[in-house]
């Protein structure tokens, strides 16, 4: 039987064990040690048969006192630790119902490419397929072919970017859609009804109306009985279905080598609407492209009789239409990719 400073000692220790369980797991494995059935008050309860009937009762009350004060810690213990355990699984498991998850981010066609697909919907709406060349092209197809042979003037108006591939100077990367036009005729026999978008490049500098690559759409149509009305009519179609019913089209007598007679077309103002601005410097006219009516060089570049056959092309700049349809002040934001900008189309 232990003696009365072993007893005040154990209660004192047991005590300190019971406050310090930091879990209900550790506090259950605390309690089996100083109450359980190896415990040291298990073994003074069991050793106290060997008294004496006085001294039994004497010590077995005193132990009895300490056990139900540690029991009496226990239980207290116990209720604190459960508190506290599921105070802390109440916020793990906390839902927020307010909170908005921003969900996966999704990107979208730059304006350019938005611009390309309308303009081939509007197309395609009035009866053209939609056909593609290479970006690198040959000096043949981009000049050649296309009526302006190799001194010609009009060449110096679109500096190239020339390839080290083949002959010097025979290959470039194009500087206009107009060379499809010749991949076309070469490839289907009339009647052709296409347009051909495309990024064409130059070594031009960047300012607010010119970018170094920019994306030109050119249409043809070869077929019999062509004339210039259907071009004058196609192209004041167009102009109404992409840019709205208040925009019209006219055309100006101008020079290009694969057309006879060419014109300039140019859409009313989307900034005036036609009354006169600083942007079309008080004509309320701005110029979009050029057309005319397919050259008979054109033809003959392509093994195609131009007494059995007549056409016209068009052909003008997608980042420009961009540019009239949104108010663009300068067309190099549609390359710098600044989220600012791109997100708001
Ligand atoms: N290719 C010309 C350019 O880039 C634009 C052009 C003018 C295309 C007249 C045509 C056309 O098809 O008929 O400046």
């Amino acid at each position: 039987m232990p003696a009365d400073t072993d007893l005040a000692s154990l209660e004192e220790l047991g005590t300190a064990r019971l406050a310090a369980a930091a879990s209900s797991a550790e506090l259950a494995a605390v309690e089996a040690e100083l109450l359980g059935k190896r415990s040291a008050l298990a073994r003074a309860n069991a050793g106290l048969g060997a008294l004496d009937a006085e001294a039994r009762r004497e010590a077995g009350r005193r132990l009895n006192e300490v056990r139900e004060r540690l029991m009496a810690l226990v239980a207290a213990r116990r209720t604190e630790l459960a508190a506290a355990e599921r105070a802390g699984r109440l916020d793990a498991e906390a839902l927020d119902l307010a909170e908005v998850l921003p969900g996966p981010r999704r990107g979208h066609l730059n304006l350019v490419s938005q611009t390309r697909d309308e303009l081939e919907d509007v197309f395609v709406g009035m009866g053209f397929a939609v056909a593609e060349g290479p970006e690198v092209e040959t000096d043949w197809h981009n000049f050649e072919a296309l009526n302006m042979p190799k001194a010609h003037p009009a060449r110096s108006g679109q500096d190239s970017l020339y390839l080290a591939w083949g002959e010097p100077e025979s290959t470039l990367l194009r500087t206009q859609t107009s060379p499809v036009q010749i991949r076309v005729m070469q490839s289907q026999p009339p009647p052709i009804y296409a347009v051909m978008p495309g990024r064409v490049y130059r070594k031009d500098t960047p300012d607010a109306r010119h970018t170094p690559s920019f994306s030109q759409i050119e249409g043809l149509v070869v077929d019999r009985g062509i004339s210039f009305a259907d071009l004058a009519g196609t192209i004041e179609v167009f102009t109404g279905a992409y840019f709205g019913e208040n925009i019209h089209s006219r055309l100006r007598p101008a020079y290009f080598p694969f057309t006879e007679p060419s014109a300039e077309f140019e859409i009313t103002c989307t900034i005036c609407q036609g009354a006169g601005c600083r942007t079309c410097s008080g004509t309320g006219w701005i110029e979009l492209g050029g057309c005319g009516m397919v050259h008979p060089a054109v033809f003959g570049a392509v093994g195609l009789d131009p007494e059995e056959w007549s056409g016209f092309a068009f052909g003008f700049g997608i980042d420009r239409c961009a540019q009239m349809r949104h108010a663009l002040p300068d067309m190099r934001a549609l390359l710098d990719n600044d989220i600012r900008f791109i997100s708001q189309f």
